[in-house]
């Protein structure tokens, strides 16, 4: 059977997400039958989205369920479906196609194809490449409950957990195929993303399938279409945490002010300018578990800034700039109806830091205020290093003085055991 879609090799990254995580990783993606085939769309994105490569295999019952078109065009690749294909076996033959890659993912790992794995049958093409493979296999079994606590699955299963197979899943749920809950449905994409990255990586995910949402840098208000008012913030504590986060395992989003860094890794990265852009851009992705407030947004805009530049006239006095005040991001957040678990703001501070912290703790309904001391003297607004103190309903923790990157691990450890 031949599929409409472009033939190439490994594809090309064209995702422009910068996700390092799984850059370079070349995952071969058997999709067996059953409905939660239409999460491996999604897995499918996701990986891409971290810069991996999936070459997909398909059995003839998930063809039932999701088209080959569909994960061919998400996945750039040709999607491989038959054992005893002339041209797929003269391409690259389905013993290449077992050992060409990183990792083999199961998703959906079917009752029948776990059956076939744990006995050894090949006789189409996913299970012949399981059969084959000399690569670490990551499964992710999705199945009726009942099927799942059948005794001929249990038997399986503690077969190919013996043979070194490793699963993710299933989780407990309701099923999308009957009214039956109970243990049987397939992780979500975002978990299979993090059980994959801790394999080929091997450290530990604590955020793994979390959401979070990092403000970072500062926000420009125009004045005219030349000039605004800005303040000193960097970014760099901002994207320092969302790549922590990220590390950890957490599905970061960082919506950034105008800054002259780079984009972190592993990180989808949203550019704003003005305070009420950023607000937009935070609640339109709300819900997260995590929201780390670190931007430096302006407390005030231009109420009408002037389209055309504003010219300087001889003789006469400088136009006042009338001010609004602008919307507080932090605050929304603390108050949203889709509040995530875990709301985390800064406190830039001149004087009475603590105090002025937990104010700021209490009126913007955060569970963790992380507060500095941003005088001059202390060369923290645009540094390299900080020096903070944790602010939270049960007290306050200093932190000794450290480098921006080092206090982003702190906090992303210290919010990730605030989670557990
Ligand atoms: N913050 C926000 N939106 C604003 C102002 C602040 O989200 N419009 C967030 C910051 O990202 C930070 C926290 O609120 O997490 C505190 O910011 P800070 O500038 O210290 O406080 P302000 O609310 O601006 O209060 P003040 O200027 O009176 O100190």
């Amino acid at each position: 059977m031949q599929v409409g879609v472009q033939r190439l090799s490994f594809p090309a990254i064209l995702i422009a997400d910068t996700g390092m995580e799984l850059s370079g990783k070349r995952i071969l993606l058997i999709i067996s039958g059953g409905i939660a085939a239409y999460k491996s769309l999604d897995l499918i994105r996701r990986l891409r989205e971290r810069g991996a490569a999936v070459r997909p295999i398909m059995t003839a019952a998930a063809q039932e369920f999701v088209t080959p078109l569909a994960v061919g065009a998400l996945s750039a690749s040709h999607v491989y479906l038959d054992l005893f294909s002339r041209e797929d076996e003269q391409d690259v033959g389905h013993i290449r196609l077992a050992r060409d890659n990183d990792l083999v993912v199961v998703a959906p790992a079917s009752a029948d194809l776990m059956a076939k794995m744990a006995h050894g049958l090949a006789d189409d093409l996913a299970s012949a490449v399981l059969l084959a493979t000399d690569r670490p296999v990551l499964i992710a079994p999705a199945m009726n409950p009942k099927m799942w606590a059948a005794p001929a699955t249990k038997r399986n299963v503690e077969t190919l957990k013996g043979d070194g197979i490793r699963f993710i899943g299933p989780m407990a749920g309701e099923m999308a195929e009957s009214n039956e809950a109970g243990l049987g449905r397939m992780a979500e994409p975002l978990e299979i993303v993090a059980a994959i990255a801790e394999l080929l990586d091997g450290a530990p995910k604590p955020l793994a399938g979390k959401t979070a949402i990092v403000t970072s840098g500062p926000t420009h208000e125009p004045i005219d279409p030349v000039r605004y008012i800005a303040n000193r913030s960097s970014g760099r504590q901002g994207h320092a945490i969302a790549a922590a986060l990220a590390k950890l395992g957490a599905d970061v989003t960082l919506v950034s002010g105008p800054v002259t860094i780079p984009d972190p890794a592993g990180v989808k990265t949203v550019h704003v300018e003005r305070a009420e852009e950023m607000l937009e851009a935070v609640v339109s992705r709300l819900p997260a578990d995590i929201a780390v407030m670190v931007a430096a947004v302006a407390d005030w805009r231009v109420l009408s800034s002037a389209d055309q530049k504003i010219k300087k006239q001889p003789g006469e006095a400088p136009a006042p700039l009338q001010l609004a005040e602008n919307p507080d991001i932090l605050k929304t957040v603390g108050h949203h109806g889709k509040r995530p678990r875990l709301v985390v703001g800064f406190a830039a501070e001149t004087q009475d830091v603590e105090k002025n912290g937990r104010a700021k703790l209490e009126r913007k309904g955060a569970d963790m205020i992380v507060a500095n001391d941003v005088s001059p003297e202390t060369g923290i607004m645009g540094g390299a290093r900080n020096r903070v103190k944790i602010i939270s309903a049960k007290g306050v923790d200093e932190w000794p003085d450290l480098g921006k990157d080092e206090v982003a691990e702190r906090l992303a450890a210290l919010i990730a055991s605030k989670l557990k």
